[in-house]
């Protein structure tokens, strides 16, 4: 049995609508504010660093070689360790200037991402002799373009008016359509692999990922609203639940199966690579289509999580029929989870694990892909550190859910390492070996989409204020929007609110903490730090958190602070300028 000291706090539902609703904080002291400017500046010159080095050596090819300032056409390499079936006569799809185009509307460039969407229309095309693999596809192409499509047509940005006609989503469509191919299978679980112009190969291998049939829903789900044409989402949705229907009696999926027989083939799994974002696309689709069939996979996969591959502020790997501890490894992606944890509400967890990673990227300079923590060393060959953005991204969560300013240092020290180990005159080099810090000529494109915008987000959140998102997990932003809502989020919302202030009641803690550790609760006597209600919280009118005027919203349960009605008629702590 596993320690239990971090438990689910109670406040789930409060804790979701405090990120999602995206607080400006009101107190800005004016020195944290100067401090902000100055490190949002700092991130804004690493992106353009990036950015021009990419369009100077390396566009419209896939990525940046930034030692050697040239190109690479990386697309079908994503995700092929062996490197198999590689192309003969490809070019590239310009994936860097595609996963640059929502952060290029972040940082309010708007002649850059026009000039952007002007070329990509005219010359990118998806009729190509090129293997790629369809989950890094998803995330990067068809998730940057859905995304950008959507800020293009964003009322509230003009810029494009008059010169944007869909062709975005025109291109988001034709992949996805090529991407259809690959789910004919008798599983419905898709082929990792697909020719972008003939479909699936012969002989191609039918091994895939759980994050590569289960974390698809975002991508295909936006695509499938955004068009009226239901085959996108359908066949995403089909894999999704057919994944679901193969977890053990215990809730846990392993990380590799195969399409045809849909029988696992690595049964140890943890929450890092080949798992991670399905974890997240479950709480995800359920912000952003508000279905209870995402809730209830979701609650019931992350406490299996928390039982079997937590050891304090640690996630091991268990093998999925027993729930024994398999691989006791930190790798660098499970840095994402303390943010999906703040998603959750679950911020007491998910700030002790953020800490221990920071520990680990302190004592490194930059993450290690692979750390075993039994033996406490690095692991022999992964000794790596590709410029991701995990840490930043779940530091990033953190402060808009705490407002702590100790996660403002973090950004500084993850804006600080970068700049010292890893930029070079062409660009942002990946760290090939963290005990040398050598470094290896590759600017991965989630650089651009992920790690800066990240790092900017947190030290100026403006694009966050007035409209809620989803950040898919290569860092593309959806809206989060009613007319995608089949149901309204009720799994947040408690029946009763009286009852959940009332005194006695107040020192419940939530039902998944009461699944996952009864006797905790029952030993304390509920008195050992579960978190309470606050006294001061009063709800918003509706529980979508949607108003027509101030009166409508409550008072904000962390900073007893009235909320009031944004201009996109959503209830937040807004702040208030002259
Ligand atoms: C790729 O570039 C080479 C060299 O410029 C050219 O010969 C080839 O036709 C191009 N291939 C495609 C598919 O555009
Ligand atoms: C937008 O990006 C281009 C290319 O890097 C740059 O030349 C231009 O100055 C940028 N504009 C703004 C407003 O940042
Ligand atoms: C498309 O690519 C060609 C060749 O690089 C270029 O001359 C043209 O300007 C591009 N179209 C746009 C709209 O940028
Ligand atoms: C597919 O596999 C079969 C049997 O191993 C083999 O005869 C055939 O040549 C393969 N086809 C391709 C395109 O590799
Ligand atoms: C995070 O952990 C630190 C160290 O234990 C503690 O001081 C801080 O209050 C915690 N913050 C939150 C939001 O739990
Ligand atoms: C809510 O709960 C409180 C305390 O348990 C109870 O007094 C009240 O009647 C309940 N209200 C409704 C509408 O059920």
């Amino acid at each position: 049995m596993l320690p239990c000291q971090s438990t689910l706090r109670f406040g789930t539902w409060v804790l979701l609508f405090f990120l999602i609703s995206n607080l400006a904080m009101s107190e800005v002291d004016l020195h944290g504010a100067a401090k902000k400017r100055y490190l949002r500046e700092k991130v804004r010159k690493m992106f353009y660093h990036a950015y021009d080095n990419y369009m100077t050596h390396a566009f419209p090819h896939d990525e940046l070689k930034p030692l050697t300032k040239t190109y690479t056409d990386s697309l079908s390499e994503l995700g092929n360790l062996k490197l198999e079936h590689l192309p003969h006569n490809y070019n590239g799809s310009a994936l860097t200037l595609i996963e640059s185009l929502s952060s290029l509307v972040i940082l309010g460039n708007n002649t850059e991402f026009e000039r952007a969407i002007l070329w990509l229309s005219e010359n990118l095309t998806f009729d190509v002799d090129a293997r790629i693999n369809l989950f890094e596809c998803n995330i990067r192409v068809l998730g940057g373009l859905v995304s950008a499509h959507i800020l293009a047509t964003d009322s509230r940005n003009r810029f494009v008016q008059g010169i944007y006609q869909d062709q975005l989503l025109i291109l988001a469509e034709d992949l996805g359509k090529r991407f259809l191919r690959a789910f004919n299978t008798p599983t419905g679980l898709p082929y990792a692999w697909i020719n972008l112009k003939y479909g699936v190969m012969e002989n191609e291998t039918t091994e895939t990922s759980t994050s590569g049939c289960g974390s698809l829903i975002l991508e295909m789900g936006a695509l499938s609203q955004l068009t009226g044409d239901p085959r996108y989402e359908a066949a995403a949705l089909r894999a999704l639940r057919k994944l679901w229907s193969l977890r053990s009696a215990l809730n846990l999926l392993g990380t590799t199966l195969d399409v045809v027989t849909g029988e696992w083939i690595e049964y140890s799994s943890g929450i890092g690579a080949g798992v991670d974002s399905f974890y997240e696309y479950l709480m995800k689709a359920y912000i952003l289509f508000g279905r209870e069939e995402f809730w209830d996979m979701f609650q019931s996969a992350y406490l299996a999580v928390q039982k079997y591959f937590r050891h304090g502020p640690w996630y091991h790997e268990a093998d999925m029929r027993t729930g024994k501890a398999t691989y006791w490894q930190l790798t660098s992606l499970q840095a994402f989870w303390p943010g999906l944890q703040v998603l959750v509400g679950d911020i007491a967890a998910a700030n002790t694990s953020h800490r221990e990673f920071f520990h680990v990227w302190k004592r490194f300079g930059v993450l290690p892909e692979r750390y075993l923590l039994d033996r406490e060393m690095l692991h022999p060959t992964e000794k790596y550190y590709p410029l991701r953005p995990e840490l930043a991204e779940s530091t990033l969560y953190l402060y808009q859910a705490t407002k702590d300013p100790w996660y403002i240092e973090v950004g500084e020290s993850i804006v600080n390492s970068l700049n010292f180990y890893t930029k070079v005159e062409g660009g942002f080099a990946s760290v090939k070996d963290v005990t040398t810090m050598q470094l290896e000529d590759h600017q991965h494109s989630f650089f651009l989409a992920e790690t800066c915008k990240y790092l900017y987000l947190l030290f100026d959140d403006a694009f966050l204020v007035d409209q809620n998102y989803v950040f898919t997990t290569e860092g593309h932003p959806l809206p989060v929007k009613s007319v995608w809502h089949e149901r309204l989020p009720e799994a947040y919302i408690p029946t009763n609110w009286t009852s959940v202030k009332n005194g006695k009641q107040s020192q419940r803690a939530s039902a998944l903490s009461l699944q996952l550790c009864p006797a905790t609760i029952a030993s304390t006597g509920g008195n050992a730090g579960y978190w309470f209600e606050s006294a001061c919280h009063v709800p918003d009118a509706r529980t979508d958190h949607r108003c027509i005027a101030d009166e409508d919203c409550g008072i904000d349960s962390t900073t007893c602070r009235q909320r009031t009605c944004s201009m996109a008629s959503y209830c937040g702590l807004w702040l208030l300028i002259g």
